[in-house]
């Protein structure tokens, strides 16, 4: 470890560097730079393929060791589309004999002295660590090369969590310009082939090029032409809308751009495009300030991990600010949330409409849990500020799991919880499943010692977002 990332980190690296070397690319995880490959890709492949079953199976045993990720659907409570059902309960575990409000009655130095916070609150590892960037899930690969012919399966990860544990697929698509519509996305995944069709009549040519540009693909560190990528055939690349799926997230993943070494680079779950309209601040920690610069940054360096150098040689895409970052970005910012029939204009839920268990929820979530001081309803719950919440008070950072150095994870920009229920899993990098598990996450975080009735309630309330 050359450079001091954290101090009382660095051994902790050392570690993770060390362990790096069994299940990797022959990559230095120390590097600021991305090495120009030094095999052939066929050696390169052969191996990853080698590797993948003991990849796949080591990420599942983190998960089960992690989560219960059985299928128990919420009875009768759906995501906006109605087609998928909401995941009910908690779903980190506990060790044997710990309970969620025994943990609540300790204090953080207690939990974290005794070794006590359960490891399903800790980041989470992106399936493989080492090597880092997107994965799709099984949905979206199968319908895009249904309609697209263009194969987003890489050969050497497989995406990692279980279907019910995602968004609905396809999702529906708000416009801001055209509420009476309701769901415009006619059931179908939005791609190349069929938005024209889609959208014809109901947007402006401006909105219609913008949506062309989102769907078109272009190079990205894993998926292009040349020898270093992750995909068997060579590939014209991603387009925004294969992890935006229908302008919502489908849980694709990838690690963050924004961090460095390797071990050290957090999982990012997809966010959702819902609302940006309401949105100043952008990314969990880059903070860009407009949609434009998102959109601009993505493409230029996201997709290539924050690293301009290598996008270079694999034919980024560098878009025309006037002709088409502005573009892209009106259309993304017609894209509104699912309705929420019971708030009224500030964001409250109307008493005519809501059930008691629900404004039990509300005052719950004004008061005593707190949540509204970030989660601020006028304003699309959210405040535009990022805000540290110090889960590290809960436990030692420096350990590593698969290859990822448990670091704490600084200031995170506040997710709007419009529409949360479309939106699993949760958090920056997808660690909580439900949203009892972040009911749970934050009723320790925050030290509001909750009963198990106003965590109901609360849950009962976000549903209603
Ligand atoms: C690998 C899947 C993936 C692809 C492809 C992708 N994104 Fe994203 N997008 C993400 C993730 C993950 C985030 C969250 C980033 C963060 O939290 O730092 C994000 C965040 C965003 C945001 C900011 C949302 C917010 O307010 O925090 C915008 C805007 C955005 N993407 C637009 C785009 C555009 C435009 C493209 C195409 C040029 C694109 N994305 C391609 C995964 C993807
Ligand atoms: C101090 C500010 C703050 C308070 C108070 C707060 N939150 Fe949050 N909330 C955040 C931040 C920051 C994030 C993003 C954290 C991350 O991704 O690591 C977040 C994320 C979430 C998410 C996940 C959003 C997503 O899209 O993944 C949910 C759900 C949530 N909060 C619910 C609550 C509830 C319920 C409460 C009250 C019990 C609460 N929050 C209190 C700041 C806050």
């Amino acid at each position: 470890m050359r450079r001091v990332v954290n101090a009382g980190i660095p051994c902790a690296l050392i570690v993770a560097a060390a362990s790096l070397s069994a299940l990797s690319d022959p990559l230095p995880p120390d590097t600021t730079y991305r090495p120009l490959p030094a095999r052939p890709f066929s050696a390169v492949k052969a191996d990853d393929e080698a590797q993948k079953p003991r990849v796949m199976a080591r990420q599942r045993a983190l998960l089960e060791e992690r989560y219960d990720l059985s299928d128990r659907a919420m009875p009768g409570t759906m995501m906006s589309g109605g087609i998928k059902p909401v995941q009910d309960g908690v779903r980190v575990k506990l060790a044997k004999d710990q309970t969620w409000q025994g943990l609540a009655e300790m204090s953080p130095g207690e939990i974290r002295d005794r070794n006590l916070l359960p490891i399903g609150l800790l980041p989470l590892p992106h399936v493989k660590q080492a090597t880092g960037g997107q994965v799709f899930p099984e949905e979206e690969i199968r319908e895009i090369g249904r309609q697209e012919g263009r194969d987003l399966r890489r050969f050497d990860v497989d995406f990692d969590l279980p279907d019910h544990l995602t968004p609905e697929f396809p999702s529906p698509i708000f416009l801001t310009t055209h509420p009476e519509l309701g769901d415009v996305s006619r059931g179908e995944l939005l791609t190349i082939r069929n938005y024209y069709e889609i959208m014809n009549g109901i947007i402006t040519p401006v909105q219609m090029e913008g949506l062309r540009l989102l769907l078109t693909p272009f190079p990205q560190e894993e998926f292009n032409q040349t020898e270093d990528r992750k995909v068997a055939a060579q590939s014209l690349g991603v387009t925004c809308l294969d992890c935006h799926a229908n302008f919502n997230t489908n849980a694709a993943f990838h690690l963050t751009p924004d961090v460095r070494p390797q071990a050290a680079r957090f999982r990012l779950d997809t966010t959702s495009l819902r609302g940006l309209f309401n949105q100043q601040i952008h990314g969990s920690k880059r903070s860009l300030r407009s949609v434009e610069d998102f959109t601009e940054f993505e493409q230029r360096t996201a997709y290539f991990n924050g690293d301009h150098v290598s996008a270079t040689r694999k034919g980024v895409h560098l878009p025309d600010r006037t002709n088409q970052v502005a573009m892209m970005a009106q259309m993304q910012n017609i894209i509104d949330f699912p309705p929420a029939p019971k708030l009224d204009p500030f964001g409250r839920l109307d008493p005519a409409l809501a059930s008691g268990q629900e404004l039990a929820g509300e005052r719950v979530f004004m008061g005593k849990g707190r949540c509204a001081q970030c989660h601020v309803p006028q304003t699309s719950f959210m405040d535009n500020n990022m805000h540290d919440l110090k889960l590290e008070r809960f436990y030692k950072p420096g350990q590593t799991f698969n290859d990822m150095v448990e670091l704490p994870d600084g200031p995170i920009k506040t997710f709007t919880l419009r529409g949360i229920k479309d939106t699993p899993p949760y958090l920056h990098d997808g660690r909580l499943m439900t949203l009892a598990d972040t009911v749970e996450f934050f009723n320790l975080v925050l030290g509001t010692k909750l009963t198990q009735d106003e965590k109901n309630d609360l849950v009962a309330y976000m549903l209603a977002l």
